[in-house]
């Protein structure tokens, strides 16, 4: 029986330093020396030894659980520190490596373009405007001089919301709306969406444009002509071909409209300019006297000037943009070109 477990032992010895996880080294455990383990398998025939045997083999059988206990214990202990080892190893973090980039955003091209325009406007001076989107025909119309029977009205052309209420078909109300609140000098722009039934490459039915309005004494068409003039090299560079152009607007007299010479061609003529060399820009004019009676200012005293831009094509020009409706598709390629 001695034999037995000693034999036992070597053979315990030699599988738990085969073990290669505590969960195999548990199983030998309970292998050997579990209550229905190995070695008390040994000892079941105790009860057949004299007396004078059993103080021997109980002592063998203590000796061998001890030693395979003790190599049991030794060899946990081997195996949790290379388990925690290999723990470490696998959750090590190297700070020393590159970070993760992570993607940027960037601003729409219309609030590009937009911020770009209003600083070349604040340099010159111009305080910054707003007005409502959701206007009244007062002042989307009546109080700039365009009658009820004015084509401009047309049910085509403006979104009605209610009798009397409309979506701002251009920034121009806010003229009204400043001079309303404040004497002269008056030196505003006025950025913002504006809303017309209307939509092919170059038409959306909502856009933005960006408003100007100057008024003080003594103030000439010379004057709006220098300001725009100096506006449109800044922005498109000096060399730019500026040109003015008589035209209508109700609420500007003498009114033009505003060329520049083609930026892909340069004036030679092209698909762009449909072959003219030039390509239009904005709309503006000295205030027409008529307004001033709607809010009060003396028009023997006061003159202004008045402009209107539409930001998308400003835009469009700027970068050779043929389509309008990029700008609202929200295609990140598009969009990441100016990010
Ligand atoms: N409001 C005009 C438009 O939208 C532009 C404009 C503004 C013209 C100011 C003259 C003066 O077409």
């Amino acid at each position: 029986m001695i034999d037995k477990l000693k034999a036992l032992q070597a053979e315990a010895a030699g599988a738990v330093a085969g073990a290669a996880t505590l969960a195999a080294l548990d199983d030998l455990r309970i292998h050997y020396l579990g209550r229905k383990g190995a070695v008390t398998g040994c000892l079941r025939d105790m009860g057949k030894l004299s007396a004078a045997e059993r103080p021997a083999v109980g002592k063998a059988a203590n000796e061998v659980k001890d030693a395979i206990e003790a190599v049991l214990a030794a060899r946990g202990e081997a195996l949790q520190r290379s388990e925690r080892g290999a723990r470490f190893a696998a959750e090590a973090v190297d700070v020393t490596r590159p970070g993760r980039r992570s993607h940027r955003g960037g601003l729409h091209p219309v609030t590009l373009v937009l911020r770009e325009m209003l600083d070349l406007f604040v340099g010159m001076g111009y305080a910054v405007a707003d007005g409502p989107e959701v206007e009244t025909e007062y002042y989307n119309f009546e109080a700039l001089n365009i009658p009820a029977h004015h084509p401009a009205r047309d049910m085509q052309d403006t979104f009605y919301v209610a009798p009397g209420v409309v979506l701002r078909t251009h920034t121009s109300p806010v003229q009204v709306r400043v001079m309303e609140t404040t004497r002269p000098p008056v030196k505003i722009v006025a950025p913002g969406k504006v809303y017309r039934c209307d939509a092919d490459i170059t038409h959306s039915p909502m856009f933005h444009q960006v408003e100007g309005l100057l008024v003080d004494e003594g103030v000439t068409f010379a004057d709006l002509k220098g300001m725009l003039t100096a506006f449109l090299h800044s922005y498109y560079g000096p060399d730019t071909g500026v040109r003015f152009r008589p035209s209508y607007f109700p609420f500007t007299e003498p009114s033009a409209e505003v060329d520049i010479q083609c930026v892909l061609c340069g004036g030679s003529g092209c698909r762009i300019c449909s072959g003219t060399g030039w390509l239009e820009i904005l709309g503006c004019g000295m205030v027409d006297p008529a307004v001033y009676g709607f809010v009060g200012y003396d028009p023997e005293r006061y003159q202004g000037f008045a402009f209107g831009m539409g930001v998308e094509r400003i835009a469009m020009l700027k970068y050779g943009i043929g389509d309008i409706r990029l700008f609202y598709e929200n295609d990140a390629r598009f969009l990441s070109h100016f990010s």
